[in-house]
């Protein structure tokens, strides 16, 4: 368990990382925002929180991922999710928040929303709030556009700005996640995709393909390699060129697809199978590179024992 010494009182929620298998985007809307049509999957990378009651509101942060740029105040999204609970259930009690992150920081993997999520979990059960399923999913999208989906885990289409969600199934794939030095900032990739299409008609495709869901559906990561597709890649390797140096190790590592995961910079490598994800970080690793090896799809966000 990531945390020590916790009030008796405390409760911990775990929320899991994602990473986008298609992640096509629309043109910019009137409210600033893109309309998805993306394929969201649950990655076993972990983000946990652990809430206790206290006398006046704090965020404290562990983990084995660069912390740095992470606000500790009201910015921070696990207590934007306290709050939003606090002004559904008008409860007003402090609590402590300790988060321990897994999912690398600013790398298109859903961390911060992760964090929301999980805490969305917690608060409702230190409350005792009885908030159902549906009124959390809600809260969640007001918090952000991947929050409901990590509420919801497994493996969904998304459409809306990515709130509007569709499961369906897939049997499990596994994956090596490289992250990247730089932090993106996602706002900052969807201008600058916006610049790079200014002079080009965008339309979001209908609907993903059918061979993309069958392959889902069996497994098939040979199959499915071909259909992944993220239309933020481009601008994701402007801002942080040496993204491209990234891809080109997967291709080298044999991978059967390298991706730009959501806004990036963090990319995923898709493997045949689990010895062919350790082949595949292994070498990652003689080139220097932090790589974690990893399956799909994961659970949702849910309350786990301390
Ligand atoms: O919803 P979230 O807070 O994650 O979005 C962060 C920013 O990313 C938004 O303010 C917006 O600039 C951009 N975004 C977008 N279209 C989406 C999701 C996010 O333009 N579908």
């Amino acid at each position: 368990m990531p945390f020590r010494d916790l009030p008796d009182s405390s409760v911990i929620a775990r929320a899991p990382g994602k990473i986008n298998l298609v992640l096509r985007v629309g043109p910019r809307r009137a409210d600033g925002f893109h309309d998805l049509l993306t394929c969201f999957q649950a990655v076993n990378i972990w983000e946990s929180v652990a809430l206790s009651p206290a006398d006046e509101f704090s965020i404290a942060l562990t983990g084995d991922v660069n912390l740095g740029e992470i606000p500790l105040d009201a910015n921070n999204l696990a207590m934007k999710a306290v709050a939003a609970v606090a002004q559904a259930t008008g409860r007003t009690d402090a609590v402590a928040i300790r988060i321990d992150k897994k999912v690398p920081v600013g790398g298109g993997m859903g961390g911060g929303s992760a964090d929301a999520a999980a805490t969305l979990i917690a608060i409702n059960e230190l409350w005792h709030a009885g908030l159902s399923q549906a009124e959390l999913l809600d809260i969640a999208a007001e918090l952000g556009s991947d929050v409901p989906f990590l509420l919801e885990g497994g493996t969904a289409i998304g459409r809306g700005r990515g709130e509007v969600l569709e499961p369906v199934k897939s049997l499990p794939l596994h994956w090596v996640i490289v992250p990247s030095m730089e932090h993106l900032a996602t706002p900052g990739v969807y201008g600058r995709l916006d610049e790079l299409r200014a002079d080009v008609d965008v339309v979001l495709p209908p609907s993903l393909p059918e061979a993309f869901i069958d392959a889902l559906y069996q497994g098939d990561a040979e199959a499915l390699a071909p259909h992944l597709i993220n239309d933020m890649a481009q601008a994701a390797i402007d801002l942080d060129p040496g993204l491209a140096e990234t891809l080109e190790l997967g291709l080298e590592a044999s991978a059967l697809a390298v991706m730009v995961s959501g806004s990036g910079p963090t990319c995923a490598m898709l493997a045949r199978d689990q010895k062919h994800a350790a082949d595949i970080q292994n070498f990652c690793s003689s080139a220097g590179r932090h790589a974690v090896v990893t399956s799909s799809p994961a659970r949702g966000a849910h309350l786990v024992s301390s």
